[in-house]
């Protein structure tokens, strides 16, 4: 389905729905093998729910979901290095295996942040499964992603819950989005 871009932008399919959709079942099968005794799956709002609702249907263990509410990026492109919790769980996620469910990994910033909040209520194990992520320049921190979708380039994408300023989040492809 295409969708149309804003005036002034332009939207080039970088990873198509079904290549998406593939890869989630793999990512699926995989987690299925690690995780015998089911897995808490924690999505980071809003950009993870497209992928945490893809990859919660690909999971057959038992799974429990919950999000996490995060702020940072405000309408720029780039992180302010500045993270906020905007909302919390509902639950307690002590002795939980915990997987952390995120769109995208950048500068890093953002799960470890997340990373240090969760350790402190002592989940069993606690690791990252990642739709994208952007080795860039900007990556401040390392960060141990156990689950990545797909490695891109380091271009601003959208879709797939991956938003611009709010916008594309519900495009089913993830597109490098281009400004003229
Ligand atoms: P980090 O804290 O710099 O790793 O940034 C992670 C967050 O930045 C993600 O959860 C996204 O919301 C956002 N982000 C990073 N790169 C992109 C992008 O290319 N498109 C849209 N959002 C992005
Ligand atoms: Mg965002």
């Amino acid at each position: 389905m295409a969708v149309e871009p804003l005036p002034a932008a332009s939207l080039r399919v970088l990873l198509p729905a079904s290549k998406i959709q593939a890869r989630v079942r793999e990512l699926g099968a995989q987690i299925d093998r690690d995780y015998p005794g089911g897995v808490y799956l924690i999505a980071i709002l809003k950009g993870a729910c497209f992928f945490l609702a893809d990859l919660a249907r690909a999971i057959s263990r038992p799974a429990r979901i919950d999000f996490i509410g995060i702020s940072s990026y405000g309408q720029r492109k780039t992180s302010s290095g500045e993270v906020q919790l905007t909302k919390d769980l509902d639950g307690s996620i002590e002795g939980a295996d915990v997987l952390l469910v995120e769109d995208i990994v950048d500068s890093g910033v953002t799960l470890n942040y997340l990373l240090h909040v969760l350790e402190q209520r002592r989940p069993r194990s606690l690791r990252v499964a990642a739709l994208l992520d952007k080795p860039s320049p900007r990556r401040l921190r390392p960060v141990d992603v156990a689950y990545v979708g797909f490695e891109i380039p380091d271009e601003f994408v959208v879709g797939y819950g991956l938003d611009h300023a709010e916008n594309y989040r519900h495009l089913p492809d993830v597109c490098v989005l281009e400004e003229r």
